[in-house]
């Protein structure tokens, strides 16, 4: 089996706790995995101290790279990471990977992905959203990225937030392509 490099990238949208969730769900996963690094924005940060009322994200034993750090090695296609997420993503984010506009990691990573044909899944968090985001969100898919909107399910009847929000993250791992344990529909 072929371990995976996966980017991480948290934008400044609300939802913070789903990157969390991501995160320890790839501690979890590790024997799939060669490596992860993380990259978050400014706001990413202080929106995950707001919302998740902690810093956890400096307790993640995985390879964090400053936003403006261009040396990061996904800031270049040789060196091979294959799949890309960001969550949540900002519809700037959205914005800015839509036109190319490249001007930190997450969008520079974002477009290597893209141009490399590898595989780019950005868990989108607004709501309602414009006719701009709407054809920003189309112009990634146009160029092979995955729209993955952070729209939890019910279906499996969740608890708690935690297991409202792992129904979004654990198709973020379906889509990463990871084995795991997850309900299934009708299983
Ligand atoms: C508390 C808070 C919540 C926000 N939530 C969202 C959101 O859900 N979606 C969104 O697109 N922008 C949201 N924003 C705005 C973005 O943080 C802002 O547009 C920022 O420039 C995005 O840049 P970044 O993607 O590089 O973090 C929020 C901002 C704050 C302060």
């Amino acid at each position: 089996m072929n371990k995976k490099k996966i980017i991480v990238a948290i934008s400044g949208a609300s939802g913070a706790i789903y990157a969390k969730l991501l995160l320890q769900k790839l501690q979890l996963l590790s024997d799939q995995i060669e490596q992860v690094g993380v990259v978050m924005s400014d706001n990413a940060k202080q929106i995950w101290k707001d919302e998740l009322d902690d810093t956890s994200f400096e307790g993640f034993q995985f390879d964090f790279y400053h936003k403006m750090d261009f040396n990061a090695p996904f800031a270049s296609g040789s060196a091979k990471y294959d799949t890309m997420v960001v969550i949540p993503c900002s519809m700037g984010t959205v914005a800015r990977i839509a036109h190319g506009i490249s001007n930190d990691l997450v969008t520079r990573a974002a477009d290597v992905i893209l141009k490399e044909r590898r595989k780019l899944i950005l868990v989108t968090r607004d709501t309602p959203v414009s006719l701009i985001h709407l054809r920003n969100m189309a112009t990634v898919t146009e160029a092979n990225g995955i729209i993955c909107p952070a729209t939890p399910s019910f279906y499996s009847k969740p608890q708690n937030i935690e297991e409202l929000a792992l129904t979004v993250v654990d198709r973020v791992v379906d889509l990463i392509g990871l084995d795991h344990t997850t309900y299934r529909w009708n299983e």
